[in-house]
This record gives C-alpha cells, sequence and structure tokens, in this order.
C-alpha cells in the first residue's frame, strides 16, 4: 500500500453548480443506437412501451437523463425531419448515408424522439440540418414542434397525434461544420450560423437555446472566429473530444483484450480534456469575459474498433474497466470547468461508442460507463466543492500520469466525493481533508472495480464490472482515509 496521496475540499469556496446537463446524452441515427437499442416499434416481439424497448426504457430512467441530443451526428445535416412525421406505414424511406448506407423506414422520427424525451424526463437538444437543408426546413421544423397558433406547420402536428406544442429548449445549428456537416471554414460557417440563428428565434414562440456548431480536438481558430464574429448570436458553443487510445484515427485499437501499454495511453489521452477546455476557453474569456455563452461538449467519449463480426460503419464498441474510468476523470475534470461547461453529451446513449447500453436481440447489458454515470448522478445541479489534489504519479514507459483524480460536491446538506485510482496495479491510499465542512457520516459508499482494468461485461456474464457497497474507508474527525484497489472509481455520499 502505497501513501501519502491526499485531497482537500474547499468547502468555503463552493459556489458554482455543475450543471444537471453535464449528464446529458446522444442518440444518433447511427448503427443499432435509435433502432434496436432503443426502438423497436410496437408490433416488436421486444416487450416495448408504444415501440420503446422497456428494457433500456427503465435502465435510461435510473440515470435520470436531463438532456438528449438528436438526431445527429453526422446524420443530422441529411435528415429531412418532414419525412419522419404523419402514419408511419406512410413515410418515405431514407439512406443513411454517412453511416453503413443503410436503408431507414423513418418510424423513428419527431413525434418519438420527443416522447422519448418526455418519459425520461429529458431536456430536447435538436440538431438542425444546416448542411444539406435551408433556413426554411428549419423555421417550419421549429413551428411544427413549438407552434401553439393557428399555421399550417401546427395544425400539421396536431392532425397526426399531438396537440399541444413541445417544449423544444436547445436548437443546434448544424453539426460539425467543419468535417461532415459541409467542409466549411470557420469564416464561412459563421455567417450561415448567424442567418439560421436569427430566424430560430423569431419563429414558434420560441426562445430555444441556439447552440453554434464548435470545434473539435485543439481547432482553436474555429472557436476564435465563432466568439470574435458570431457570439452575440447564440446562447451556446459545441465543441467534441474523443478519445482514440492510440491517438492515431486511422488504428484505434481494441475495446477489449488491449495490454497496459493501451490502457495508459486512452487514459493519458482522456485526461487532455483538461488541456482542451482551457484553450477554447481562454478564447471564450477574451471575447465573453461575463461567461454568457456556454460551451458545450455535446460529443465525447472513447473511440476504439468496432467489434470484430459488426458492421464498421455502426461503431459499436464493447466498453471495458478502462471506459469507466475515462467517464469519471472526464467528470471530474468538467466539474473543474463548471463555469463555462454547462452540457456535455455523451457519445452515444445505446450501442454505439461509449455507449451506456449494450443490446442484442432481447438482450441488454449495463456497461461499465452506465454504473459510472448513475454513480455520478448526484453530481447534477449540485455546488462543485474546489478540490486540491496532492497524488503520486502513476509511470509508464517514459510517461506519467496523476495517479487519482477526484472530485467534490454538495447539495441538500450532503457531501459527495468521487475518487479514481488510475494505477494499474497499486492499491492507493488516500486522505480526504473534510474538515471545512459538515460531513461526519458516510451515508453510501460505492465502489466499481473489476478483476482486470481491461474487464467487460458480457451477455453471458453481465456483472464482471458492476458497483458493490464500499467498505475500504476509515472516518475520524475531518480525515476520511480511502484504499482504493488499481483500476478502481469509489463514491461517498456522507452527511
Ligand atoms: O458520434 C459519431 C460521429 O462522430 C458523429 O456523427 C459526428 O458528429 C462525429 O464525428
Amino acid at each position: 500500500v502505497v501513501k501519502g496521496n491526499q485531497i482537500f475540499l474547499n468547502f468555503d469556496q463552493a459556489e458554482l453548480v455543475i450543471n444537471k446537463d453535464v449528464y446529458g446524452h446522444f442518440a444518433e441515427h447511427l448503427g443499432r443506437c435509435v433502432y434496436d437499442g432503443i426502438w423497436v416499434g410496437p408490433d416488436s416481439d421486444i416487450p416495448n412501451y408504444k415501440g420503446y424497448r422497456l428494457d433500456v426504457l427503465e435502465a435510461l430512467k435510473e440515470l435520470q437523463v436531463p438532456v438528449l441530443r438528436w438526431p445527429g451526428g453526422c446524420f443530422a445535416d441529411t435528415y429531412n425531419w418532414k419525412d419522419g412525421v404523419g402514419p408511419r406505414s406512410e413515410r418515405p424511406k431514407l439512406v443513411n448515408v454517412f453511416w453503413g448506407g443503410d436503408v431507414e423506414d423513418n418510424s423513428f422520427g419527431t413525434h418519438e424522439f420527443l416522447e422519448l424525451c418526455q418519459i425520461l424526463g429529458a431536456d430536447a437538444y435538436i440538431a438542425a440540418n444546416v448542411g444539406s437543408g435551408s433556413v426554411r426546413e428549419m423555421i417550419e421544423w421549429i413551428e411544427y414542434m413549438t407552434s401553439d397558433q393557428d399555421i399550417p406547420m401546427a395544425n400539421w402536428r396536431r392532425e397526426n397525434g399531438r396537440e399541444e406544442p413541445w417544449d423544444v429548449k436547445f436548437l443546434g445549428i448544424g453539426n460539425e461544420s467543419w468535417g461532415c456537416g459541409g467542409e466549411m471554414t470557420p469564416e464561412f460557417y459563421v455567417n450561415l450560423m448567424r442567418q439560421y440563428s436569427v430566424f430560430a428565434r423569431q419563429y414558434g414562440g420560441s426562445d430555444m437555446i441556439r447552440v453554434g456548431c464548435g470545434s473539435h480536438q485543439f481547432y482553436y481558430h474555429w472557436t476564435e472566429v465563432l466568439m470574435r464574429e458570431g457570439r452575440n448570436h447564440m446562447e451556446a458553443l459545441s465543441l467534441h473530444y474523443y478519445t482514440i487510445p492510440t491517438g492515431d484515427w486511422g488504428i484505434k485499437s481494441e475495446a477489449t483484450g488491449f495490454d497496459e501499454d493501451l490502457y495508459f495511453s486512452a487514459l493519458r489521452n482522456a485526461l487532455r480534456m483538461d488541456e482542451l477546455l482551457k484553450g477554447h476557453i481562454e478564447i471564450m474569456d477574451r471575447y465573453d469575459p461575463e461567461g454568457r455563452v456556454e460551451l458545450y461538449m455535446d460529443e465525447w467519449g472513447i473511440w476504439t474498433d468496432p467489434e470484430p463480426g459488426t458492421n464498421p460503419a455502426f461503431l459499436h464498441q464493447q466498453n471495458s474497466m478502462r471506459d469507466a474510468l475515462i467517464a469519471s476523470l472526464t467528470f471530474d475534470i468538467f466539474h473543474r470547468h463548471a463555469r463555462r461547461v454547462q452540457m456535455a453529451n455523451i457519445a452515444q446513449m445505446v450501442n454505439v461508442l461509449q455507449a451506456m447500453i449494450l443490446t442484442d436481440g432481447d438482450r441488454m447489458i449495463l456497461t461499465p460507463t452506465y454504473h459510472v454515470f448513475n454513480m455520478y448522478k448526484f453530481n447534477q445541479n449540485a455546488t462543485y466543492i474546489p478540490v486540491e489534489i496532492t497524488t503520486e504519479k502513476y509511470a509508464f514507459e517514459n510517461e506519467t500520469i496523476p495517479a487519482i483524480t477526484g472530485t467534490a460536491s454538495t447539495k441538500d446538506g450532503k457531501v459527495f466525493v468521487g475518487l479514481s485510482n488510475l494505477h494499474a496495479s497499486e492499491t492507493l491510499t488516500i486522505d480526504v481533508d473534510i474538515s471545512g465542512g459538515n460531513a461526519n457520516r458516510v451515508l453510501k459508499a460505492t465502489i466499481l472495480t473489476a478483476p482486470e482494468f481491461n474487464s467487460h461485461n458480457t451477455y453471458d456474464n453481465p456483472n464482471v464490472v458492476a458497483p458493490a457497497e464500499f467498505a475500504g474507508y476509515e472516518l475520524t474527525a475531518g480525515n476520511l482515509q480511502v484504499v482504493i484497489p488499481p483500476y478502481s472509481v469509489v463514491t461517498f455520499e456522507m452527511e
């Protein structure tokens, strides 16, 4: 057991709220995320509620999903929303050009999405088609969804079975417009964004939060141009960051069966989220020092090779204990940037990339990442307690990363502490200095760990990586001493 790690909770500096939307999700028409993963249709043999699979719904409800982004992704800039409303049997089919060229029957459209949001209690985040659509199509979509007046689009919605308008909170002005959304330059896109944004605010009586399509990775110039020329036309700006274990988009590496080199490099690359946020926020702060424009990391997560034997365009990957650590350390980073980071959307909800849930026919498994979302959900709308961590390093070959990451927050008189031991082999002891607050009793202590750092759940063994009650701590006056096994996440709720 190695000693000498410490985390200090600055209770007196707790003031920023962690927006619940940081625990948001993303569901794209991609592979088996929407079709199969969420939607099987009312006539399916798979138990469903009005076409949504019941097992998945129940699992998602437990997570308290605050916001759901849809329909893409790259798909959004090909989507014709009008083909996805009206009687399902009459809806035209479409080719999903970005994700395998499959023909979809449009049976999951605007009504099905917005009803899903209602069932989950999630706010809706719609991505408008800027790449191949028009301002007029976007205006009509807004009217269809949100108008209560006697006008053609609202009346069409009524004819299609929905009397009341929906409350659609967020509107994305395109997706990855620098890439699959149109290969635009920022100088070109920012003018389009301003045009779409003006009309987005005039129709449907809505005051949707308009999200400018943001940058990805370390492409700072995009953020610079959007903030310089577009900041008055958006309430939020997005950003995308995917963790590629190898750092090479051409050879991403397998989701399971990897050795310590890829365990380490994936965690190291995920930790770069902090540097990335600092870089983009520094630009935003220059143009918007009061922090009016929010930053939405509306796609994030680990991206590995797809599962062998699956359609590579479906991005169906397994999920290991390593990915659970990527989720926890990323939330630790998001919390630190709570002032600007007001939303994040894991890519993606079911069956695609770093999914919460995997399905196969009528079977379903919860992934290690799901469990972190569940263990960390206390943080939704909690007040962040700034933490100072002194931790030893986890060294691999010539590089090091912090061996422990952590976070803390407070809500309703309770205190949350989350700690992740990233080390591949060492059990670590850490002292949590809680002397500044009123946390004298552990209400709940949970651990997520696994036999190996690359362990994962399967349909035959669904609980290889599953949370358990945790007893490896000792609480004395003002100090919580925690002994954390390697590759583990532990969380505490205290009062
Ligand atoms: O999440 C998968 C894809 O990754 C999305 O469609 C796109 O926005 C990003 O490149």
